[in-house]
């Protein structure tokens, strides 16, 4: 079964079982990693936000063009952050790493 490191909030790596079909934020649910997902995959906020490796950013599908406006909205955004609700695990992203934004409030609230 393909292997999912999350690098969370304190630094902690945890690495698990990440059945192929699953999305990394519902993945993130299952292992109790702090990823929100208030929409729960309907790219209709940006609380399921990770900054991919940048050794695995290139290997993703691209993003849409829905899922690059909700994310301007992420804080912290990276050039290698996504939407962890649009990356579907698969055999191909085994070994995959992805870090989790040191706060996840979006910017709407802090302008
Ligand atoms: S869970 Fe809301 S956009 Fe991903």
């Amino acid at each position: 079964m393909p292997k999912l490191t999350f690098i969370e909030k304190d630094g902690n790596h945890k690495t698990v079982e990440a059945p192929s079909g699953l999305s990394i934020m519902e993945l993130a649910h299952k292992f109790d990693v702090d990823i929100e997902g208030a929409c729960e995959g309907s790219l209709a906020c940006a609380t399921c936000h990770v900054i991919v490796d940048p050794n695995w950013f290139g290997k993703l599908e691209e993003a849409s063009e829905d899922e690059d406006d909700m994310l301007d909205l992420a804080f912290g955004l990276t050039e290698t952050s996504r939407l962890g609700c649009q990356i579907i695990m698969s055999d191909e992203l085994d070994g995959l790493v992805v870090t989790l934004p040191k706060d996840d409030v979006p910017n709407l609230l802090m302008d």
